[in-house]
């Protein structure tokens, strides 16, 4: 764990030590820390362990400072021994590489959120992590440290309805023991945020949702800037490999429009969805396995969109989700938390 005085250390080495690699990853400064996140990060949601562990080393070669995992993606040993291959080869200092994680849903109960976190830690071989977000407002029965997704005879899930609020005074003893440096939140409403707040010692500097043009979550950036918290876009590509696709449903990334601007800027669709989340403050964390896919996705920093650029990507908004969870229930596919009482999209904000 790095105190307190080694953090701002660490963002005076980037500022002052390596202008080139700031001007490469700029980043966003954490409340309660001062701690900086850069502004771009890799998603590992959906690598399998092999290409996984390759992409992450990969993506520290060419530059990025900033790893997006979660237990729950059940590839944290792959995503590990990539951090761990570019550390033994002196490519990055594990202090300069910006690592999160998620607490999943099964672990809510106070007395499982440490065991669970150094679980996380064990898999990345990590000994803290730069920041550490609750999953999903809502929790499913503990079934035991491995079993994440206990489900009924009938297919769907044991839900339980453990407080999130106790969830997060668990969290902040993470920080008091010297594990994690940053907490927040992930798929929570603007009330569930609140309630955070209202009892927090230490607030949520993140909160990472889906975000992209389709989904442009315009109310709760305000929300999140009015009290001082980060934003991380997940899904910022409109999630092409997502478990659950339908047919029908839209395709971002061959969106006429997005490509029309796309051409304009001599760019791919994936960078101009990434640089309109850079131009409107947002940290994003776009999942690529492809060594090609992983170089031009951090190659957003020298092109800028217009302001008619932007309000016309804004104008795509249409509150979609790629991202709605679902399980196979007698041969069918069905939207699996919908019921859960702290489901948090019930609400717009
Ligand atoms: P792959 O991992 O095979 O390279 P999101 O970040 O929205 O979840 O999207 C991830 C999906 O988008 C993955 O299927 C990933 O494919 C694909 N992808 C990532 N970067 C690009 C890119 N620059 N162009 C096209 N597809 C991309």
């Amino acid at each position: 764990m790095l105190p307190l005085c080694h953090l701002r250390f660490f963002s005076l080495f980037i500022f002052y030590g390596c202008a080139l690699k700031i001007m490469a990853t700029p980043s966003q400064t954490l409340s309660g820390t001062n701690q900086a996140m850069p502004v771009i990060g890799l998603g590992t949601w959906k690598g399998s362990a092999g290409p996984v562990e390759a992409a992450v080393y990969e993506a520290l070669k060419v530059g990025y400072r900033h790893i997006d995992c979660a237990a729950v993606y059940g590839n944290e040993k792959a995503v590990g021994n990539g951090l761990q291959r570019a550390f033994a080869e002196g490519i990055v200092k594990r202090e300069d590489v910006f690592v999160t994680s998620k607490l999943w849903n099964t672990f809510h109960k106070p007395e499982h959120v440490e065991p669970a976190l150094k679980n996380t830690l064990a898999e990345l071989q990590l000994d803290y992590l730069d920041l550490y977000l609750i999953h999903w407002p809502i929790s499913f029965e503990y079934s035991g440290p491995n079993h994440l997704f206990p489900k009924l005879e009938d297919g769907t899930m044991k839900y339980s309805e453990d407080s999130y609020v106790a969830t997060w005074t668990a969290m902040e003893q993470t920080v008091t023991a010297g594990l994690v440096n940053n907490i927040g939140l992930s798929n929570f409403n603007s009330k569930q945020i609140q309630e955070i707040l209202d009892v927090a010692k230490i607030k949520p500097s993140v909160l990472q949702i889906e975000s992209h043009p389709y989904l442009t979550q315009e109310k709760m950036l305000a929300f999140c800037a009015e009290n001082g918290i980060r934003v991380t876009a997940y899904s910022p590509l409109g999630s092409p490999d997502r478990p659950w696709a339908k047919e029908g449903e839209p395709a971002l990334l061959a969106d006429p429009r997005l490509t029309d601007i796309a051409a304009k800027h001599g760019k791919s669709a994936a960078q101009v969805l990434i640089r309109f989340q850079h131009q409107r403050g947002v940290i994003v964390i776009p999942k690529s396995v492809t060594p090609s896919r992983i170089l031009q996705n951090f190659d957003t920093f020298d092109f800028t969109l217009s302001e008619e650029d932007m309000a016309l990507i804004r104008s795509f908004n249409r509150n979609f989700r790629f991202c709605i969870p679902a399980i196979m229930v007698n041969g069918e596919s069905v939207p699996r938390d919908g019921k859960h009482p702290y489901w948090p999209f019930k609400e717009e904000l």
